[in-house]
């Protein structure tokens, strides 16, 4: 059997890490796409490995593809379906898989349908997979679909996590509005793209997977205002009192069968004593109660994201969403070693 050979698609403190996990899993990395930054380097050196990977960061996605033969592309650059549209376009028109952590990809069935269903159709065409992963596919999506196996009614699915802004780039701070003003805040929140909330494209998926049918649905983010002056990895700066530390998007949806979902995802500058936290009440018979506490968010981005990349080269081709990919699970050995061709 093959190594797998991937190209990842975007280099920032997620792609990073994940090369890294990857070669521990014995993939090879055949190419890697960036945009500004790091352009012409070595991605070994870039990715603080310590030695060369005989691979340069380009930001020429079609010479990338035309010299090196993939089966995966392994995306971290962005979290809207249509910042993901071209450059999904491309890995599938070139016989790659994808597998990215654009948040809107987990389940952008309902919020980018157009997009979707044509990448779903033009995979289908070309024989791959394409997915969207991430820390949503454990905390968000299986376990909370599995604890549901333990009910016998259900009244309401009740979700909250938080994360640090200072485990990501400035990708994920931008999201969170960290380190604006509140007018800024308050400004920018009414011109934002996504439908939802991130958490609420995970209710999505898990909504699906019950075999619900979603009757009305709401969206919200508050800001959450630093008390005192804080300083942020992230921005390389202080932030200062009075300024945005973070937001919460709050999402809320109904169902048909009369079960109530909540989400509440709280992403902000921890400051010490701070932790990732990730809590699910379900109400109902019986009462549930799940809660996980002491992880890394951004590495429980990265290691299910990796890990699913088997379940998605042996899948059915198309535009697949996580809840319809095999239990998630831990990879042992090489990755290749999980292919069934
Ligand atoms: N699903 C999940 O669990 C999850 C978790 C964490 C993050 N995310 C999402 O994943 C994305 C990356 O997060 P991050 O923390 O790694 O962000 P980051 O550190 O800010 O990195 C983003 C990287 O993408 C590059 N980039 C921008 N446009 C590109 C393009 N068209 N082609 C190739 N590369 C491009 C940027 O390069 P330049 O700096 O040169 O522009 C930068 O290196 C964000 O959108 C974030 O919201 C998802």
């Amino acid at each position: 059997m093959k190594r797998i050979k991937a190209i990842i698609y975007g280099v920032g403190e997620m792609g990073r890490l994940m090369t890294r996990i990857m070669i521990e899993k014995d993939v090879e990395i055949v190419g890697a796409i960036g945009n500004k930054s790091n352009i012409g380097k070595d991605l070994g050196e870039v990715c603080g490995l310590g030695y060369s990977l005989n691979v340069k960061i380009s930001n020429d996605a079609d010479a990338v593809f035309s010299s090196a033969k993939a089966d995966i592309a392994v995306m971290s650059f962005c979290s809207d379906m249509q910042a993901m549209y071209m450059p999904t376009k491309k890995c599938i028109e070139n016989g790659v898989n994808v597998i990215s952590i654009t948040e809107e990809a987990l389940y952008p069935w309902t919020t980018s349908p157009e997009i979707t269903k044509e990448l779903d159709e033009l995979a289908k065409k070309h024989g791959v997979t394409v997915t969207g992963g991430g820390i949503q596919d454990i905390n968000w999506i299986s376990l909370v679909s599995v604890l549901t196996g333990a009910s016998h009614t259900i009244e309401s699915v009740l979700g909250r996590a938080t994360g640090n802004a200072d485990d990501f780039g400035p990708v994920v701070a931008g999201h969170f509005h960290v380190g604006e003003t509140k007018e800024e805040f308050e400004s920018k929140i009414r011109e934002q793209k996504l439908e939802e909330g991130f958490m609420g494209i995970a209710l999505e998926s898990v909504i699906a997977d019950l075999g619900l049918t979603i009757k009305q649905k709401k969206q919200s983010m508050e800001s959450i205002i630093a008390e005192e002056d804080v300083n942020s990895v992230a921005l390389g700066r202080i932030i200062k009192k009075g300024e945005v530390l973070g937001a919460a998007q709050i999402d809320e949806m109904t169902t048909d069968e009369g079960i109530d979902f909540r989400a509440e995802f709280i992403m902000k500058v921890y400051q010490e004593s701070e932790d990732d936290t990730n809590i699910w009440v379900i109400k109902g018979y019986p009462d549930l109660y799940l809660k996980q506490e002491k992880f890394s968010g951004s590495i429980m981005t990265c290691t299910p994201t990796i890990n699913r990349i088997p379940d998605i080269i042996n899948s059915e081709p198309g535009f697949i969403t996580v809840e319809k990919l095999p239990k998630i699970r831990f990879r042992a050995h090489p990755l290749h070693y999980y292919l069934n061709k």
